[in-house]
């Protein structure tokens, strides 16, 4: 069995695209530029964006956080979703998930530039994702294949389970493991809180995708001998062992299912780090007008 240190590879990759900053910089070309906007005090949206914000530290990009307290109204969100669509200096910029009740996150989805948007969520992101053309690829299942690319995972012909059916993890990644390329070529089920069966469906994958948010879902009972596990959950469990008082905490009952694996992801230290990594890789591209002109 061997871990998957999603710290270690995102930490490679950051030093790669430092490096890559530093020579846009020598060529006298612009520092990228990421913006966040932030609305209330939801105390993982604020890890996340604190996270986000470090990480443009530093690779070397200029990054901007934007503050709304939770009543901002859906105009004033639209308003400044406008201003950075029409920033020349920002190359690209994200709306923190989850947003208050009372804003609607597929209308300021679709107010993002898609040129600047660097989670990949907007319809025409996720559009060409699907059809296989140049995108911003969302941060979470780009995450997700950059792993298994940089450990040389096979995945072609592979049986592919997906747990979880979001838009932003559960959707895409099953797109991009269907997708024929590698990583790719899965034969790929999605599974979601209606399937019937879950366990006798995850017992024949090759390669399971938890992404559920569901803590511990996974036991060693619903995993094959060999199996490599990708464990995108991150539930915050409220603990007495830790400082801030919570512990992150998988879809996967790590300690039973890991035995069990040829390859496993752990929470944290998995695809939590990857995930940044991917907002900063499209944040070049987008600076670097590689996608979209
Ligand atoms: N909320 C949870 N994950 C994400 C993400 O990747 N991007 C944004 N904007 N919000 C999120």
């Amino acid at each position: 069995m061997q871990i998957i240190d999603g710290k270690a590879v995102s930490a490679q990759i950051k030093l790669e695209i430092a490096e890559e900053v530093v020579r846009l910089k020598s060529e006298g070309k612009k520092t990228p530029h990421l913006a966040a906007v932030l609305v209330g005090h939801d105390g993982g949206s604020e890890t996340y964006v604190a996270n986000k914000v470090r990480a443009c530290e530093e690779v070397g990009f200029k990054s901007t956080l934007i503050r709304f307290e939770e009543n901002v109204s859906e105009d004033e969100l639209l308003s400044c979703v406008e201003r950075l669509n029409n920033d020349d200096d920002v190359d690209g910029f994200i709306v923190q998930l989850p947003l208050p009740e009372h804003i609607s996150e597929n209308k300021i989805t679709e107010a993002i530039d898609y040129r600047k948007d660097v989670d990949g969520f907007h319809p025409v992101n996720v559009g060409r994702m699907a059809i296989g053309l140049p995108c911003f690829l969302s941060a979470t299942p780009s995450g997700i294949v950059e792993l298994l690319r940089r450990y040389k995972i096979e995945t072609r012909g592979k049986h592919c389970v997906v747990l979880g059916r979001s838009n932003i993890v559960g959707k895409p990644v099953s797109m991009l493991m269907l997708q024929k390329s590698y990583p790719g070529d899965c034969t790929v089920t999605v599974c979601h809180s209606r399937t019937k069966n879950i366990k006798e469906i995850c017992v024949q994958a090759d390669i399971i995708i938890a992404a559920l948010g569901s803590p511990e879902f996974l036991k060693a009972d619903m995993v094959k001998e060999g199996a490599v596990v990708i464990d995108v959950g991150t539930t915050r469990v409220p603990s007495t062992k830790t400082k801030s008082g919570f512990k992150l905490t998988g879809d996967v009952a790590f300690d039973e299912v890991a035995p069990k694996c040829s390859f496993i992801t752990p929470v944290p230290g998995g695809v939590g780090p990857m995930t940044i990594v991917s907002l900063l890789k499209n944040t070049l591209l987008a600076a670097k007008k590689e996608i979209y002109r």
